[in-house]
């Protein structure tokens, strides 16, 4: 925490894709669902780090919409976690008194397990109510799917004759997205040595500044997440200008 740069030139929201949970377990001899485990203790690490670093929006990218395509048992133990997670989290959402972040999910959670989806509409609050960290988790996300889900409630509004076509603007497409009202990810954290997004912020990312590690993420520390932003900051971010 001591190396972090003056407040401007903070990332306001950091993007973190935790992969490699698997390739850390098989590398011990364990089943992938351990890696899993070890992935879930880090996850939380790193949100409480945020918050205590005044990070305004943190996305973690928990479970993409191609992940379905797992063997079952391996999906079955993520939901699983996700379920304890949650399950806890009334010791971690916000608390007036406590102080806390705020939990949202982005994503098709009509598609997850009922029990998950309740425990999902409980512990979400309203992003836009309380002046402290947003911490969101993605799951059963995915970019294009959602620029699909925006997409389809504009046609809704010009089928009904409320928008016409030929004024729908960039901003319509934005306010549709799970991440209305909140700015774009400034700076994209991947670790376990992929050089992808797969799918992850599609919309979002157009003008994100990308940050690559082969640390797998159930190796990744605070100080891992410092050494992303400090190198953020020296980033020259021109947005197409000079
Ligand atoms: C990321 O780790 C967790 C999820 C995608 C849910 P992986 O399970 O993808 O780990 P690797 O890439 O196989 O090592
Ligand atoms: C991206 O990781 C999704 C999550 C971290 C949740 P994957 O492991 O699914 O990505 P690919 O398959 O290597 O692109
Ligand atoms: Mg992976």
């Amino acid at each position: 925490m001591s190396n972090l740069p003056p407040k401007e030139f903070m990332p306001k929201h950091i993007g973190i894709i935790m992969d490699g949970n698997g390739r850390w377990a098989k590398e011990r001899g364990l089943p992938r669902s351990d890696g899993h485990v070890a992935g879930a203790k880090v996850f939380r690490t790193i949100s409480d780090y945020c918050h205590e670093i005044g990070i305004e929006v943190v996305t973690f990218y928990a479970f993409s919409t191609e992940n379905w395509k797992r063997p079952p048992a391996e999906v079955a133990a993520l939901m699983k976690l996700f379920k304890e997670y949650l399950t806890e989290a009334d010791e971690i959402k916000y608390d007036r008194q406590k102080g806390g972040y705020i939990l949202r999910f982005l994503g098709d959670t009509s598609a997850i397990p009922k029990e998950l989806q309740k425990l999902v509409s409980s512990t979400q609050l309203d992003a836009t109510a309380l002046d402290t960290t947003i911490v969101n988790i993605a799951l059963n996300y995915g970019g294009r799917q959602e620029i699909l889900h925006s997409v389809k409630q504009i046609a809704e509004k010009v089928e009904r004759g409320e928008l016409k076509a030929s004024k729908i603007t960039e901003d319509d497409i934005a306010a549709g997205l799970y991440t209305a009202g909140m700015p774009e990810p400034d700076l994209i954290i991947r670790p376990s040595g992929e050089l992808r997004l797969s799918n992850f912020l599609t919309w979002q990312s157009a003008y994100s500044e990308l940050w690559f590690s082969d640390v797998l993420w159930p190796d990744f520390t605070t100080d891992d997440l410092d050494k992303a932003i400090m190198d953020y900051a020296k980033r020259n971010r021109r947005f197409g200008g000079v």
